[in-house]
């Protein structure tokens, strides 16, 4: 089903009508703990939700566990809920889409994790409403997990929401710190959907936008916000998760999940810590090292008209442009300015090869390639 999709500064006074039209009997609200008010949610969405039944559910950290999850979709059930409103970042988001799916299929949540040939039923009815711009997770049909200090996910068709407000005015309270995170989580799941080997000409087009506006918009959306660099950064957001919902993430995501989990650097910013390598490393593809049925030659077309899109003239310039965006948004740029030291790396060699993430990268990652990678930026 495509989803419906409203944006714009004042874009949430549509869930007056959504909400009227779709008639819910309990509403699952699933919110951050302090977000859900800062962001201005709270007092904004008050009008439209105080004649519906509602429970909220905020329950859960920032990068949310499987055990968290299963509460929610416990809590669901026992409050008699048919229906669910997320209201809040990415993790939020992917609480909200997970009890989602897992409340509509009866089973044990930890046995249905990973195992996506066993999801079949919909899922509940949910409307999200993002409060930061940029992990484009109202868009994808995914969510992310952690058992422990392992990332897993959760896949499914209908964990695509069915409805989501993108309103520029709940991120402008957002700090300048998670506004560059977001951000460059942004900008990075659009380029790596641009080169990943599961892209198509619609994947990519997501990805010219998002890229063209992040890039425009970052800067000033962090240093010198208003409203303009505001609704651009969400709608680059929004792109970007349109790209991954087609194309996936590749390898910068994939070694981003243990530098979260065991380094504490939030998802964006760990993302962003390793892309700006990978784009010399996959411009550097041979045939023998290849991912992408499509051969050398699409692949390094394809970084070819992503270093255009960036303004750059080469690989090395495209680099140094990603590079100068995380200075100008006072992002560390080296690994052993968050503390992490070269015994680190191989933590995050050990946990940072998930071979379907890898296997969307168009260029193979070895263990060895990686760890001069991440030599490199110490
Ligand atoms: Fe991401």
């Amino acid at each position: 089903m495509a989803q419906i999709i409203f944006q714009g500064y004042g874009a949430h006074k549509e869930l007056t009508q959504i909400l009227k039209k779709m008639a819910p009997g309990k509403i699952f609200l699933v919110t951050g703990k302090k977000s859900y008010t800062s962001s201005g949610a709270e007092n904004l969405l008050r009008k439209a939700l105080n004649i519906y039944n509602c429970y909220r559910f905020d329950d859960f950290q920032v990068n949310p566990t499987i055990q968290e999850v299963e509460k929610g979709v416990s809590l669901f059930k026992s409050n008699d809920c048919d229906f669910i409103i997320g209201v809040g970042g990415g993790s939020v988001i992917d609480v909200a889409k997970s009890v989602s799916l897992l409340t509509a299929n009866n089973g044990d949540p930890g046995d249905l994790i990973d195992n996506h040939t066993r999801l079949s039923e919909s899922a509940v009815p949910t409307v999200i409403i993002p409060t930061t711009a940029g992990t484009g997770s109202e868009s994808t049909h995914f969510s992310v997990l952690y058992i422990g200090k392992t990332k897993h996910s959760l896949v499914h068709p209908s964990m695509l929401p069915d409805i989501t407000i993108l309103d520029p005015g709940f991120t402008e309270s957002l700090s300048p710190r998670i506004t560059a995170c977001t951000g460059m989580d942004a900008l990075c799941q659009g380029i790596e959907a641009f080169w990943s080997v599961n892209s198509t000409e619609e994947s990519r087009e997501y990805s010219r936008q998002a890229i063209k506006l992040a890039l425009a918009n970052l800067i000033s959306a962090v240093n010198d916000p208003d409203k303009d660099s505001r609704q651009n950064m969400l709608l680059a957001g929004n792109f970007a998760g349109r790209a991954i919902n087609i194309a996936l993430t590749t390898a910068a995501h994939a070694v981003s999940y243990p530098l979260t989990s065991y380094f504490n650097v939030p998802h964006g910013h760990a993302v962003a810590l390793t892309l700006p390598s990978f784009i010399k490393f996959n411009y550097a593809v041979s045939p023998e090292t290849l991912n992408d049925r499509r051969g050398v030659e699409f692949v390094k077309s394809k970084i070819d008209e992503l270093v255009k899109i960036m303004g750059a003239d080469s690989v090395s310039h495209a680099k140094e442009k990603i590079d100068f965006i995380m200075e100008s948004i006072h992002l560390e740029t080296q690994l052993s300015d968050l503390g992490i030291n070269k015994e680190d790396i191989e933590v995050i060699i050990k946990n940072g090869f998930n071979p379907q993430r890898i296997k969307n990268n168009p260029r193979n990652l070895t263990e060895a390639a990686l760890r001069r990678l991440l030599e490199k930026i110490l």
